[in-house]
């Protein structure tokens, strides 16, 4: 669909998805996870996994893929 040119995209908040940030973390959205965890900020709506494997907070992605690039 578009309007005035531009596209528009039907958006579902409850959609299930896992997308990635370049250099950075996975980011999962309305998948269960299996497993219990310490995810401070996360729910069970979202949450961002370690991609870099230096996270203190592992399965968590605590911010360490900054300093480590
Ligand atoms: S991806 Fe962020 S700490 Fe590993």
């Amino acid at each position: 669909m578009s309007v005035d040119g531009e596209d528009l995209h039907h958006t579902d908040s409850d959609e299930q998805s896992v997308s990635f940030v370049k250099n950075g973390p996975y980011v999962v959205k309305n998948i269960p996870l299996d497993a219990e965890f310490n995810g401070a900020g996360a729910s069970e709506k979202e949450y961002i996994l370690c991609r870099c494997g230096q996270s203190k907070n592992k399965l968590i992605c605590d911010g360490t893929h900054h300093d480590v690039k």
